[in-house]
């Protein structure tokens, strides 16, 4: 059952649903999606164990993880955004993964500007963080179009395929910087 939908202008937010599995498998197992993560390539069953945990996910607002798949007008699957919220819900920290042939179009800057209105207007955080390598230009981009600060760098902070990592750590309050009007709207079943 979708349970969560964020509409932006051109494309949506919704819960992962299990006939999702292939489309995620489409970027999951891809290396240059996965090449600044702890996680991946995907095998299939990776992918299945990962997709049928998402759409197992409680139906209420309550809960404490919103992992959501980003889709366009026609039904495409382009991409996957998570929220995981600390145990008081005032903040939380995300992620994003797209698939690479949806890349450099806006579509990824798009889908995180709708989920913060989410988290800042439906949830209530006052915080949201955001961890990405100091090698990931596309994702440093992203943060800094999204108005979030850099606070700072944590050395061999995450352990990546075999080498330990530094992260630098981003943040944004809800009232940094101006949100897009992505005319984002929630729907919850
Ligand atoms: C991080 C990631 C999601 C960023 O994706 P992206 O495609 O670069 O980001 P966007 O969709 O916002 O696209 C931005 C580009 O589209 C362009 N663009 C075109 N139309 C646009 C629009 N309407 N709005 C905003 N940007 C637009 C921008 O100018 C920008 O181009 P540039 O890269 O030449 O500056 C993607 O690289 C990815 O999935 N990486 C693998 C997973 C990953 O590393 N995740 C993060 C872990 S920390």
């Amino acid at each position: 059952m979708t349970s969560i939908l964020l509409q932006a202008s051109r494309l949506a937010l919704r819960d992962f649903q299990s006939a999702d599995l292939e489309a995620v498998h489409a970027y999951a197992k891809d290396e240059r999606v996965v090449a600044h993560q702890e996680w991946g390539p995907n095998s299939l069953e990776q992918t299945r164990s990962f997709v049928e945990s998402c759409a197992a996910e409680p139906s209420h607002l309550t809960r404490r993880s919103f992992n959501l798949a980003v889709v366009l007008a026609d039904g495409r699957l382009i991409g996957g955004c998570l929220a995981s919220l600390d145990a008081e819900g005032h903040a939380a920290e995300i992620g994003y993964s797209f698939n690479p042939r949806y890349w450099g179009q806006g579509y990824a800057s798009e889908a995180v500007q709708c989920l913060l209105q989410f988290l800042w207007r439906d949830i209530g955080l006052r915080r949201v963080s955001a961890y990405c390598r100091p090698e990931n230009a596309a994702s440093i981009a992203l943060l800094q179009r999204a108005s979030f600060r850099l606070e700072g760098q944590l050395r061999e902070h995450k352990l990546i395929r075999g080498h330990y990592r530094d992260s630098l750590v981003w943040g944004r309050l809800a009232g940094d910087g101006v949100l897009e009007d992505t005319a984002a709207l929630s729907k919850f079943a």
